[in-house]
């Protein structure tokens, strides 16, 4: 009988994150402060991050030990189970083996706890009383909270507005958690109160959520910021993904041919797909694969430019596939991809031809989640559920063949199904790419 979960022993959980600088044959553009123009050094990121991110921001070590402390946490629910995805192989009618890398079993239902746990611990450890952060569909929001919970940290989170109020549940999570929860723009900063002067009633973004967790940051000594994703050390902190799929793929006597992950600022991606790419520029065969939305296609549509990470222009410029910094994408459901650019590293390895892209609307991937539901079991996350469709495109692309594919899992739905009775009641709507909002947000990136 062939296994349909794969799962490693507690023993198994890494001991150290994955460096994929280390072993890249390119440099990574460094940051640039917008102020000098010069590139970013360790001073400019004091204000906001503890020196032990800001060395994993910068380090081209290898391999960088995880805490034990860190580690105990991870416990709770790692290493997470791959699971072959048997009945979708068996209805698709097709030869290929589909497996996906479970992270929807941590606490709070998505891989972002991989890197609140590790941010919470450094940050504590730097004797921080607190931190700020931005979330869009909640997901971020909820892992944070979860991590200042474990080690005493309060915790402030500029909730995207259009979120705060589709999404209420999740609120409630970062609630018990102890976390405060505005909804942004907010009066709380002058990021917030400037845009809401031009615009009382806007929806928000995580680009505009971001300016004003970072502007209360800078001011207070007991705060810092916590971001969760695009960022190095993000990245860095996702690689338990990928180095445990590695493990649980050799245990099934298997090689991929396809990696997917879908992609909103790059974390779930590049976590699962780092530990890959060494072999990918040895041998060359492995597919791998960014899925994105229509309506915020970075890495398929953008350009890669110097740009801000927020609306506000407060953080250092990024060189990154990016869509223009003051680009507010249309309010599909998969919030967590609503973002305008992607990790400088992610970005790198798309313009370097390491791996591809491809976007999907929004009902096309509702579609392929609902139908993974039916037979999984478990119902996709929005943003997962890209990576669902695209795995399911690829399985009946190549259905004579037997293929490996294998995508991350990045977190379950269960506190999105207000989007699913819409989807299933009809009210769910396509929205078309977004060519001249973009055209006119590309016409304001900082260096052009
Ligand atoms: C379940 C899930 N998957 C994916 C993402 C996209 O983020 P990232 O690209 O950083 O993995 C999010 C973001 O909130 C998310 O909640």
């Amino acid at each position: 009988m062939e296994e349909i979960k794969i799962v490693l022993n507690e023993k198994e959980i890494p001991c150290a994150w994955y460096n994929i600088v280390a072993d890249l044959p390119f440099q990574i553009p460094a940051g640039i402060n917008p102020q000098t123009r010069k590139p970013l050094g360790k001073d400019d990121l004091r204000a906001i991050f503890p020196e032990q991110l800001i060395e994993q921001e910068i380090s081209r070590k290898k391999w960088i030990a995880i805490p034990g402390h860190v580690r105990d946490i991870y416990r709770l629910w790692r290493p997470t189970p791959l699971r072959r995805a048997r009945n979708l192989e068996k209805y698709l009618k097709v030869k290929s083996r589909i497996y996906y890398k479970d992270e929807s079993v941590s606490p709070t239902g998505s891989h972002k706890t991989n890197t609140a746990v590790a941010q919470a611990f450094y940050n504590k450890q730097a004797g921080i009383k607190r931190l700020t952060t931005e979330t869009g569909a909640g997901q971020w929001g909820a892992a944070l909270s979860f991590a200042c919970s474990m080690f005493s940290l309060g915790c402030r989170i500029y909730m995207v507005k259009v979120s705060f109020h589709q999404k209420p549940f999740r609120k409630s999570l970062m609630h018990i958690w102890g976390s405060e929860v505005i909804a942004s723009p907010s009066e709380f900063s002058e990021s917030g109160r400037q845009i809401l002067r031009h615009d009382p009633h806007c929806q928000g973004s995580l680009g505009i959520a971001i300016s004003e967790a970072v502007e209360e940051a800078v001011k207070r000594k007991d705060t810092n910021y916590s971001l969760g994703s695009v960022l190095n050390h993000v990245l860095l902190h996702q690689t338990v993904i990928g180095l445990e799929t590695k493990r649980q793929l050799k245990l099934a006597g298997e090689a991929p041919d396809y990696l997917i992950a879908c992609v909103g600022g790059g974390s779930n991606f590049g976590g699962f797909v780092f530990p890959f790419v060494k072999e990918k520029l040895q041998k060359g065969t492995l597919k791998i694969i960014a899925v994105e939305p229509t309506a915020c296609p970075s890495l398929t549509k953008g350009k890669y430019a110097y740009d801000f990470g927020d609306t506000g222009g407060l953080t250092p410029l990024l060189k990154m596939f990016t869509l223009g910094h003051k680009f507010i994408p249309p309010g599909i459901h998969a919030g967590g991809l609503r973002y305008h650019g992607c990790s400088p590293l992610v970005s790198a390895l798309r313009y370097k031809g390491i791996i591809e892209s491809v976007a999907y609307h929004q009902l096309e991937v509702f579609k392929a989640a609902v139908l993974f539901a039916k037979l999984e079991g478990i119902v996709p996350a929005p943003e997962t559920a890209h990576a669902v469709k695209a795995a399911i495109d690829i399985a009946l692309k190549n259905s004579r063949r037997p293929r490996c594919i294998v995508l991350n899992f990045s977190g379950h739905g269960l506190l999105d199904l207000s989007a699913y009775d819409k989807f299933l009641n009809g009210e769910l709507k396509n929205y078309a790419y977004p060519l001249c909002e973009i055209k006119k947000a590309l016409n304001d990136l900082p260096l052009a």
